[in-house]
């Protein structure tokens, strides 16, 4: 008999090495690990610039070009600032949300995009439930792809409109952010450059910003009311690492879930913030810190507040707690933000809330709409940054035709 003959091996095909440090679309915003500091400046210089456009110049950018927006979760925010935005530039819009569309059949997310695809979509912006749905839409369709929140895990956008917010309020001279300043003043920063911007390290007349960033238990800087100093708003539009050096910016509640904390986390800190994570065991474990450098847990919320010269409160997701037992009074007690608390340890910050809010919960009716948030300011320039960022991704996809 003969001895068996080994079958010959098949040589593994191993997958080719993409020529770009970016392996997929270039238009394609998936996570905000994805950006440069001067992709970052360039998206918030466009989205000044488009919001001065005159509408009917604007409508002409996109004209007739066809943008999807397929929804697994529901959403006011994200999806209808993406829609306006599109649409304000002129482009074609169709929404595919998965309680009205084949999905429910079972059709999978391949094979709805590239459904979407033929149907002549040219650029696909995505909500999903699971982390990673973007970049596998990306592999499936090759169409840019604009992350709207995947699962647990990114939201960049909203980090990015979070930027332009903090960003409206905060004199570049001073290094001091002011709760009340106004949209017009945003809206002149792509215009008019600062001589003394700020640098790590600088101590600048007048401020109260030490030299790097403060640690824990020193006071914050604080985003002061601002008294119509002519010199305020002048930020030059040009991202740097120093350009919020000096500033502490406290994420507070449900970390664990939040895919708004993991962007901001992945972008701030890039920027010269110091990030500070504040909330229970259970939605904020300690490992949260190995995310990337400029990132501390302080479990103490006052003592956090105290720190802080914009503080970003985050909902509890009770859709993604999955048998989490959280005694809701007693998570009042420690992390709820009240007037009372944010007078006494941060009369000077400005509070952000990515939305939907829960008032009552995290945070009280008389913060959400008192003098030091910005909540409602955030979702207008949500749209602003929308836009370029569209703009971004169909331009990119022209490019990428011709
Ligand atoms: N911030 C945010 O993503 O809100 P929506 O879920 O309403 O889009």
């Amino acid at each position: 008999m003969n001895a068996a003959v080994a079958p010959a091996r098949r040589s593994i095909q191993l997958p080719p090495v993409p020529d770009s440090p970016f392996p997929y679309h270039p238009g394609s915003l998936l996570s905000v690990d994805d950006l440069t500091l001067d992709d970052v400046s360039r998206i918030l210089e466009r989205a000044a610039a488009l919001e001065h456009e005159a509408p009917l110049e604007r409508a002409r950018i996109l004209a007739k070009r066809r943008v999807a927006l397929l929804f697994y979760e529901s959403s006011t925010r994200t999806r209808t600032s993406f829609e306006l935005a599109a649409k304000s530039l002129g482009a074609d819009t169709t929404l595919i949300s998965s309680l009205s569309s084949s999905i429910e059949k079972g059709e999978s997310l391949k094979d709805t995009g590239l459904t979407i695809k033929a149907l002549g979509a040219e650029t696909i912006i995505l909500r999903h439930s699971s982390s990673g749905a973007p970049w596998l839409l990306e592999e499936a369709t090759r169409l840019p792809i604009l992350n709207a929140g995947d699962g647990m895990h990114e939201h960049p956008t909203q980090a990015l409109l979070d930027l332009r917010t903090i960003l409206a309020h905060l004199d570049p001279k001073t290094r001091i952010c002011h709760p009340e300043s106004s949209m017009a003043q945003y809206s002149d920063l792509s215009k008019t450059r600062h001589p003394e911007r700020g640098r790590r390290g600088d101590r600048v007349e007048g401020s109260a910003v030490q030299p790097g960033a403060p640690g824990p238990g020193s006071p914050a800087t604080g985003f002061r009311r601002w008294g119509g100093d002519p010199t305020f708003g002048t930020w030059d539009g040009t991202i740097a690492d120093e350009t919020l050096a000096g500033i502490t910016i406290t994420i507070v509640g449900d970390i664990l879930h939040s895919r708004v904390a993991r962007s901001n986390m992945r972008l701030l800190p890039r920027l010269g913030a110091r990030v500070v994570l504040c909330g229970p065991p259970q939605l904020l474990p300690e490992i949260a810190v190995q995310i990337g450098p400029g990132i501390a847990v302080e479990r103490n919320f006052e003592a956090a507040l105290r720190q802080s010269t914009v503080v970003m409160m985050l909902r509890i997701q009770a859709e993604r707690l999955a048998g989490l037992q959280l005694d809701l009074n007693e998570y009042k007690a420690g992390y709820q933000l009240t007037g009372e608390r944010l007078r006494d340890h941060a009369p000077q910050a400005l509070v952000l809330h990515p939305g939907p809010i829960i008032r009552g919960l995290e945070l009280t009716a008389g913060v959400a709409d008192g003098p030091q948030s910005a909540i409602v300011e955030q979702v207008r320039h949500g749209v602003a940054i929308r836009m370029a960022v569209v703009e971004r991704a169909l331009t990119a996809a022209k490019e990428a035709r011709a």
